[in-house]
């Protein structure tokens, strides 16, 4: 008899469970379309030139230590993200009305967000989107928040937003509920509002005391472009909504396992900055005292270098060019198949995912008779899909789809 033999085991995390059974396959031609982690044209993962540039750089500079951070971590690298996402010349930055929080990337910044308004500002309900990013539920769970209400966004039988169901859903939601919303490039179904529902949106949001949260996952990673993928933050910034949006720089650096984070804070009084940043100190030092130095100082010093910014910035397009080809290629070859169904779909959907449209079973049989490892719900990262595999990864999606009902 053991103290611990009451636990139960807990169910796994689908997408990681997926990439260890991935890397467990020895298939020649198995391909993982699970994890969204950025892969070259030979599938290779893609450690950024300016990132390289500047770690030698750091690794030569014997004047650098490693002292702890402050606990609402580097200064330089939170200010220089907050200037990302709201533009230098922010009316909210310029009146020092916005400050960051270095976090342990999104997750880290959703989570230190997340506990400030289940505690401080006593919010009981938080919505996400029908589907969602799976961890937003379990976060904000954490954070302490008492129920987690989805809201519809996914239209399956046309493909694209539900945006008519949206708007109910947030017009129905209790004053002070907290709404996530994902910036730019929604994970997972690659489908996000135009610019015109938007504004809608921020209108609802606005009517019914509602906070906005976003997620900022893939800023410049999407488009290529930060400005359009920070276009609907700014938007509700310029429209004088306090909020908060956690950032990560693990897709548009490609610094995964780094955890480099940020959650930005706009507020309206000035005043009431020392205590909200008080209480964020708080929460970080009872958590995990203060953040890692590394990342963060290498997102700094590219941000602040003209050059090493324009590099990177290079990169950025790199990447997102290579995700909008291979979206180019796939439908390409589902369509010179003659696989059934419409394909316009996986062009039409931006950022790393395209949600195919696979239900369940057909996703399934994906995995197990093809290897080529997607999520259950249908979801596959564009970023696995390679010159040499696209082919491949099409014959098995017709295959499928004879065995199994039609899309
Ligand atoms: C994904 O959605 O695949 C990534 O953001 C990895 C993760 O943490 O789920």
């Amino acid at each position: 008899m053991s103290k611990f033999s009451s636990v139960e085991l807990g169910p796994p995390i689908e997408v990681f469970a997926l990439t260890k059974a991935f890397q467990d396959d020895n298939f020649e031609k198995k391909v993982n379309l699970g994890v969204g982690a950025y892969r070259t044209d030979q599938g290779k993962p893609w450690v950024l030139p300016v990132v390289r540039e500047v770690e030698k750089i750091m690794a030569s500079d014997d004047t650098r230590v490693k002292e702890y951070l402050p606990v609402l971590g580097l200064e330089v690298f939170s200010s220089a993200a907050t200037s990302m996402l709201l533009g230098s010349d922010s009316p909210v930055i310029l009146e020092n009305r916005a400050f960051g929080v270095q976090c342990l990337s999104g997750t880290g910044a959703l989570r230190i967000g997340a506990e400030f308004l289940a505690k401080q500002l006593k919010c009981e309900y938080f919505y996400y989107s029908s589907p969602s990013w799976e961890n937003h539920h379990l976060v904000f769970t954490n954070a302490g928040f008492k129920e987690g209400r989805q809201y519809r966004y996914w239209n399956q039988a046309t493909r694209g937003l539900d945006f008519d169901g949206f708007k109910e859903d947030l017009k129905n939601a209790p004053e002070n509920s907290v709404i996530i919303l994902h910036a730019c490039a929604h994970n997972p179904t690659g489908c996000d509002p135009t610019q015109e529902q938007w504004k809608e949106i921020a209108e609802i949001i606005k009517e019914k005391k509602l906070f906005p949260f976003f997620d900022s996952a893939y800023q410049g990673f999407a488009s290529g472009d930060l400005e359009k993928d920070s276009w609907a933050v700014r938007y509700f910034v310029s429209k004088g909504f306090e909020l908060f949006c956690a950032q990560s720089f693990a897709k548009n650096f490609g610094l995964y396992g780094e955890r480099v984070g940020n959650l930005t804070v706009v507020m309206n009084d000035v005043s009431c900055i020392p205590p909200v940043k008080s209480q964020l100190t708080l929460s970080v030092r009872g958590m995990y005292s203060n953040p890692p130095i590394h990342g963060a100082t290498i997102v700094a010093t590219v941000l602040k270098d003209p050059k090493l910014f324009d590099q990177w910035k290079d990169h950025i397009r790199t990447m997102s060019s290579r995700i909008i080809d291979m979206r180019k290629a796939l439908r390409h070859a589902l369509e010179k198949l003659g696989v059934p169904g419409d394909w316009s779909h996986i062009t039409s959907q931006i950022g790393m995912f395209s949600y195919t449209g696979l239900n369940e079973q057909q996703s399934l049989h994906m995995v197990k008779q093809h290897h080529i490892y997607m999520l259950k719900s249908g979801r596959i990262s564009m970023c696995g899909i390679t010159p040499n595999n696209v082919e491949y990864v099409a014959n098995a999606i017709k295959e499928t789809l004879s065995l199994t009902q039609k899309l």
